[in-house]
């Protein structure tokens, strides 16, 4: 059985589909959500599948308080679902190729700093883009540049606003990141 462990900064609608999965896998088990947000609201959906949480600042983060916490919990893949901070070297050194990251665009389009969450939909409509989609890769120390493992696409319309092109990617995400994960371990 491999352990997972989650970090995320905010909602965490895509740690709870993969919470969901894994609760009847006998391949995986969620066994840490982590975050660097006190109130992020992943950490109530956590609790409510009983996941233990942790908490940690950035500065804890690069002083390698969750490298640490990641080793004790004899934890074997890293999922990256909506987390916000840059991850230190030593930490994708720790892990290699078990960290695995979502990203809500077809890279290499949109990828890099400053490129998440609504700022990506923006751009994908400013440039007047036909399509977008989701990326699933794995982390390296270059953000947004490890091995792409997974991609989908959906049409965009001229009538779509970055709002509903969040919802079609978002859709995308819930139905096949945790399959994705799956067919990782
Ligand atoms: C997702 O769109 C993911 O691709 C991105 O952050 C968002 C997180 O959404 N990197 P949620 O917190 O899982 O709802």
């Amino acid at each position: 059985m491999k352990r997972l462990a989650i970090l995320a900064s905010g909602s965490g609608s895509n740690a709870e589909k993969i919470m969901e999965f894994f609760k009847s896998s006998s391949k995986g088990k969620v066994a840490l959500v982590a975050s660097n947000k006190p109130d992020a609201y992943v950490l109530e959906r956590a609790k409510k599948f009983n996941v233990p949480t942790f908490t940690f600042s950035k500065k804890e983060m690069e002083a390698g308080l969750i490298e640490e916490k990641l080793k004790q919990e004899k934890i074997d893949w890293v999922i990256l679902a909506g987390f916000l901070l840059k991850i230190p070297e030593s930490l994708t050194r720790s892990f290699p190729d078990r960290m695995v990251n979502i990203h809500p665009a077809l890279l290499p389009k949109y990828g890099g700093k400053g490129m998440y969450g609504a700022h990506v939909h923006q751009a994908v409509k400013e440039a007047g883009d036909k399509e977008t989609g989701i990326t699933i890769h794995l982390v390296n120390e270059h953000y947004d540049e490890g091995k792409i493992i997974f991609q989908a696409a959906t049409s965009v319309s001229a009538e779509d606003t970055p709002e509903t092109i969040a919802e079609k990617v978002h859709a995308l995400e819930h139905r096949y990141f945790p399959q994705v994960i799956d067919s990782l371990l």
